[in-house]
């Protein structure tokens, strides 16, 4: 059975005492968590030190999210696969839309981050979706697709995570229904493989979560707001 996987993405959130602060309130916490489930946070880079060092066990993953398609070098900015291996960092976000849109990432680059991460010991959580436009144009799957085959070409499909999120839905407030997250969770898969782990992503919150985990072929959630709030958060992960 394949597990759940919940990842809160902060964004450009959260200063390293903020970070402190929210796994102080965190260990405070009793929790029942989910079974069967990965769970954990992708914090900005320069919070990611304190982020693994506070975080509340092993179990509580930490993300990054982005890497460098590169291993080191002249390359300002950027932060390489075996920094955030040191670090303790076992997955990273690629390709998320805000990057693509701001920083003009293609699906190639995408696909050369992910090769890195996962040459070195770093899951890549895939990032795809299609924009309000094309939705509206009724042409999400052939986008979908055309960012899928790109993004995991040569990738060992039972090793990475994809997170559908369409565009539209993001930080809009304008979930997708359960059967459209479904419907566009089922064609990702049958691109890939029935190991890949399937995110929805967008405007996910705790009252939502439950029904969309429900769908057979959505594996998890990418969730931005609601993941920065630590009781927001945790009925995120936790047993209902
Ligand atoms: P929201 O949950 O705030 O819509 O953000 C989704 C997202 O972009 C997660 O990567």
């Amino acid at each position: 059975m394949r597990k759940k996987i919940i990842i809160g993405n902060w964004k450009m959130n959260k200063t390293p005492s903020e970070v402190k602060k929210f796994f102080d309130e965190f260990k405070n916490k009793k929790i029942e968590f989910r079974s069967n489930m990965i769970y954990g946070i992708a914090a900005p880079s320069c919070d990611l030190y304190y982020a693994v060092n506070e975080r509340p066990n092993d179990n509580f993953v930490i993300s990054s999210q982005d890497i460098s398609k590169h291993l080191s070098g002249a390359y300002t900015g950027e932060i390489s696969a075996l920094m955030l291996k040191e670090m303790g960092v076992n997955y990273a976000i690629v390709g998320h839309s805000e990057r693509r849109t701001y920083h003009k990432e293609t699906d190639s680059d995408i696909n050369a981050k992910a090769k890195t991460a996962l040459e070195n010991g770093i899951v890549p959580i895939i990032c795809v979706g299609e924009t309000l436009q094309e939705y509206e144009s009724g042409i999400s799957k052939q986008v979908v697709e055309k960012q899928v085959k790109e993004c995991v070409k040569d990738l060992d499909l039972s090793k990475i995570v994809i997170a559908y999120e369409p565009v539209w839905a993001i930080g809009t407030g304008k979930t997708a229904t359960n059967d459209y997250a479904q419907e566009m969770c089922k064609f990702i898969r049958s691109l890939t493989s029935n190991e890949t782990l399937i995110q929805y992503g967008g405007s996910v919150t705790p009252e939502s979560i439950d029904e969309l985990l429900n769908q057979p072929d959505v594996d998890g959630a990418l969730v931005g707001g609601a993941s920065l709030k630590v009781d927001s958060f945790i009925s995120l992960i936790e047993k209902k």
